[in-house]
Order: C-alpha cells, then structure tokens, then sequence
C-alpha cells in the first residue's frame, strides 16, 4: 500500500502541517513518500507521486475559513488528471487553524469531501485540529527540554555528581508530560485515522484542539502575539530567515 503525504502549507520552515504530517506517518505503515506543495512547479511531480497511490493525505492549514488557494488550484488539476485516468485514491486531509476550535475546519472538510466526488476518488474523512499554532510551539519546546536535560548532565557530571541528576530528570518528565497532554487530542485522532488509512476504511470527519482552556489560550495567545509583532512577524522562523 503506497501512501502519499502531502504537506500544503506554503511556509518553507516551522509550518504546523509538516508537525501534524510526521505524527501521522507514525500511525501508518506500507510505503510511505512526503511531497510538499507550494507552487504550481510542484504539481507535475506530485500527480506523477500519485499515479500509483492507493491513498493521499493532505496536511494543510485553514485559511479564511476555507482551503489556501494555492491547493484549490492544484486540486482543480488533480481532479482531471485522477478523470482521465480512472483513479479512485483514498483521500484524507489533516487540517489545523490558528484559533483554538478544530470545527472550524468544516467547510475545508466539506470542499474535501465535493472534491472527491467530482473527481471520482473516495473521501476517507479527516482530522481538524485547533491551535495549530500553539501545538507546532510545543515541538519547539520539546526540544529545548532534551537541550535543558543534557546540559544539566554534563554539568552534573563535570562537577562529579554523575549522570543522573534526581532534579533535572523529574523536571523533564514533568515538562514532556505536560508537552504531551497538550497534544492528547491530536495524538489520539490521527492514531485511530492512521488505523482507517492502513484498512482502506473510512475515518468519518473529527475535530480537536490543542488541551488547554480557551482563557488560557487567549492569554498566551495575546503574548505570543504581542512577542512576535515587535519580531516583524517571526520568532523561530525570522530568526532563520534569509536576511537580504
Ligand atoms: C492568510 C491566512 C489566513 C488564515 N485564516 C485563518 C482562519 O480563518 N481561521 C483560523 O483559525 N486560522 C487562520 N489562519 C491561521 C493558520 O491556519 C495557522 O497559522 C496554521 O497553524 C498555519 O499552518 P501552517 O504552519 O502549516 O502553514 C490563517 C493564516 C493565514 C496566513
């Protein structure tokens, strides 16, 4: 069984839909491909990609309640391509906004589920997920956890205390629980989509969020915002970004 992820988010670096699409690599098996599209040049290569595919997942964020425009355009191709050949893939879509309700993504779902219609191909269904902004943060800060871990080894071991420093080990399992439970929900739903994709069976449509009151996400939000507007835009990623 060949399934082929496809990360749509235009953003090169950092993007939320690259998270989302390795956590759901984890949960499927056979052959696997990641492509990425983000302009018309990708288009050739992808619809080659999935000439032989038994299934496309597509991993994308909400725009203005809707799909970003550069994935209608190649979905307009794809539908007469996948036509004029007969195929009948299994599409599923991994969906993430940046405000805290998953359901939001239910018109993208809806455009999903016509698309599959007029093109022929079978919608297997799909995941919504809220705070994908937030949820992508949590990666980040995963790995700055592990750095804290092994700086704090190589500290303890340098002034001769050993390798297991009782503190450190407990405030990392501490922190990397509550990483984790932020993203129980999403966890959980692309586990049991990942089950549908690997029987070819349908997943239904499912929406979550990332596991944090809305008050509390409004208040970090607002910072996180706040923070990254006197950045011109970018944290992590303007920080990389090519300075001309
Ligand atoms: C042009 C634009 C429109 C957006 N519209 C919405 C929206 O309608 N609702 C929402 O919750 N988030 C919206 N967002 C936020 C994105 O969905 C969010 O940042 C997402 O995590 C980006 O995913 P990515 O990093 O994979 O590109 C919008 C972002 C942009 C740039």
């Amino acid at each position: 069984m060949k399934t082929v992820f496809i990360n749509c988010s235009p953003k090169k670096r950092f993007c939320a839909s690259a998270y989302f699409l390795t956590l759901q690599r984890l949960f499927v098996g056979g052959e696997k491909v990641t492509e990425t599209l983000r302009t018309p040049a990708d288009h050739t290569r992808l619809l080659e990609r999935l000439r032989d595919a038994d299934t496309a997942v597509f991993c994308l964020p909400l725009y203005v309640d809707g799909i970003p425009s550069h994935v209608l355009r190649f979905l307009e191709e794809m539908e007469a391509f996948c036509r004029e050949r007969s195929l009948s893939l299994r599409v599923y879509c991994v969906a993430n906004n940046g405000f805290i309700e998953g359901r939001q993504n239910e018109p993208l779902m809806q455009v999903f589920e016509h698309f599959c219609v007029r093109a022929g191909l079978v919608w297997g269904g799909g995941v919504g997920i809220g705070g994908g902004v937030m949820l992508n943060v949590t990666r980040i800060l995963f790995v700055v956890q592990i750095g804290l871990l092994l700086l704090n080894i190589a500290l303890s071991a340098a002034h001769g205390s050993g390798l297991f420093p009782r503190e450190s080990w407990i405030s990392f399992g501490e922190n990397v629980a509550l990483l984790l439970f932020f993203n129980l929900g999403v966890l959980f739903y692309l586990a049991r989509m990942g089950g549908c994709i690997r029987k070819g069976a349908p997943s239904g449509k499912k929406y979550t969020r990332i596991m944090l009151p809305s008050f509390v996400f409004i208040l970090f939000a607002d910072i996180f915002f706040v923070i990254i507007s006197l950045f011109e835009g970018g944290l992590f990623r303007g920080w990389l970004a090519r300075k001309s």
